[in-house]
C-alpha cells in the first residue's frame, strides 16, 4: 500500500494503473475508520482492480461553532485499517494541498441541501460537494463508495454526478451498526456510557416507523409525533429535526410514497448523531 500527500503523486499513480487498463475505486472519509468505512473498503476492492481511500477532515464542510478542531483522527491506526483491508493507495493531503491560498471556486446545490441537514448546517453541502468534486477530478474513478447513513449526502451527490457529468458510479453501502442496533460513526466516541447508551433510541424510534408502516400506517404527521414522542421519551436526547421526505427530491412528504426517507438528528451532550431508514 501507497501513501500519497500530494495530488501530483495522486495523478501519477492512478495514471500508470489506466495505462494498465486497471478499474479505480474511490472512498472518500474524514479518518477515524471504522467497521462502517471498512465496508465501503470491502466493496471497491470486490468491484474494481484497485481502491484509493482518501482520509481528510475537510475543513469547508464544518461550521464555525462545529467540532473541526475536535474532530477524531488517528492516522497511523487508520492506515493499519487500510492496510490489513487491503487498499493500494491512501491519499492523505494536507488541508493547503486542497485548499491554497486564494482558493475561490466551490461547487453547491439547490433544493435538496435545503432541508434536513442543510438547513441545519449552512454551508456543509457547499463544502461536502466542492471536496468530493475536486476528488473526483483528482482521482477519477470509475465508481465512489458512501454511507447511507448520511443518505442526504449520498443523494446530494449522485445529483451532482447527474447534473454536472462526472463520469463515475456513485454506490451507496448499507449502514454498519452497533449491536443496539446505533449506527456506526467516528463521531460516536464523543459519547459519555451515559449518552451512549441512551443513543440506542434512535435506531428503536426509526424501528418503530419501520414496523408502524409495514402494519399499513400511511399517516405521516402520526408517524412523525409517534417518532418524537419516543425520542423525547429519553432524557438524555435533544432532538434536531424527524423528518419523513421524498428518498430522491428530499422534500417534504404530503403522502406516503416510496421511496421515502425517514431522518433523524439528535444531539446528545454536544454530540450530534443521524440516523435514518429508507422506505422502498
Ligand atoms: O462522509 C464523510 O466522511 C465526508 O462528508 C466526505 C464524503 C468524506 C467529504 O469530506
Amino acid at each position: 500500500m501507497k501513501t500519497a500527500e500530494t495530488i501530483k503523486e495522486v495523478r501519477k499513480i492512478v495514471n500508470q494503473w489506466r495505462k494498465e487498463g486497471l478499474t479505480v475505486g474511490l472512498v472518500p472519509t474524514m479518518g477515524f475508520l471504522h467497521e462502517g468505512h471498512e465496508s465501503l473498503m470491502k466493496r471497491s476492492l470486490e468491484e474494481n482492480d484497485r481502491t484509493v481511500v482518501s482520509i481528510f477532515v475537510n475543513p469547508m464542510q464544518f461550521g464555525k461553532s462545529e467540532d473541526l478542531d475536535s474532530y477524531p483522527r488517528d492516522f497511523e491506526k487508520d492506515s493499519c485499517i487500510c492496510q490489513n483491508a487491503g487498499v493500494n493507495l491512501i491519499f492523505h493531503p494536507a488541508s493547503e494541498e486542497m485548499y491554497p491560498a486564494q482558493f475561490f471556486t466551490y461547487t453547491d446545490m439547490d433544493i435538496l441541501t435545503e432541508s434536513l441537514c442543510g438547513s441545519k448546517r449552512p454551508g456543509h453541502f457547499r463544502g461536502v460537494c466542492t471536496v468530493v468534486s475536486k476528488l473526483f477530478h483528482i482521482v477519477s474513478p470509475d465508481r465512489a463508495y458512501f454511507g447511507q447513513k448520511d443518505a442526504q449526502q449520498l443523494a446530494v451527490i449522485k445529483k451532482m454526478v447527474q447534473d454536472l457529468n462526472f463520469d463515475l458510479e456513485v454506490v451507496g453501502c448499507p449502514t454498519v451498526r452497533e449491536a443496539d442496533g446505533l449506527a456506526k460513526s467516528s463521531r460516536n466516541t464523543y459519547l459519555s456510557p451515559e449518552e451512549r447508551k441512551a443513543a440506542g433510541i434512535l435506531h428503536q424510534a426509526l424501528e418503530c416507523a419501520r414496523q408502524a408502516i409495514s402494519n399499513g400506517e400511511q399517516d405521516i404527521a402520526k408517524l412523525r409525533s409517534d417518532m418524537v414522542q419516543m425520542i423525547e421519551s429519553e432524557p438524555l436526547a435533544g432532538i434536531d429535526y424527524v423528518e419523513l421526505v421524498d428518498g430522491e427530491t428530499l422534500q417534504p412528504l404530503k403522502t406516503l410514497e416510496k421511496p421515502a426517507l425517514i431522518a433523524v438528528a439528535v444531539k446528545f451532550g454536544k454530540t450530534r448523531l443521524i440516523d435514518n431508514y429508507i422506505w422502498e
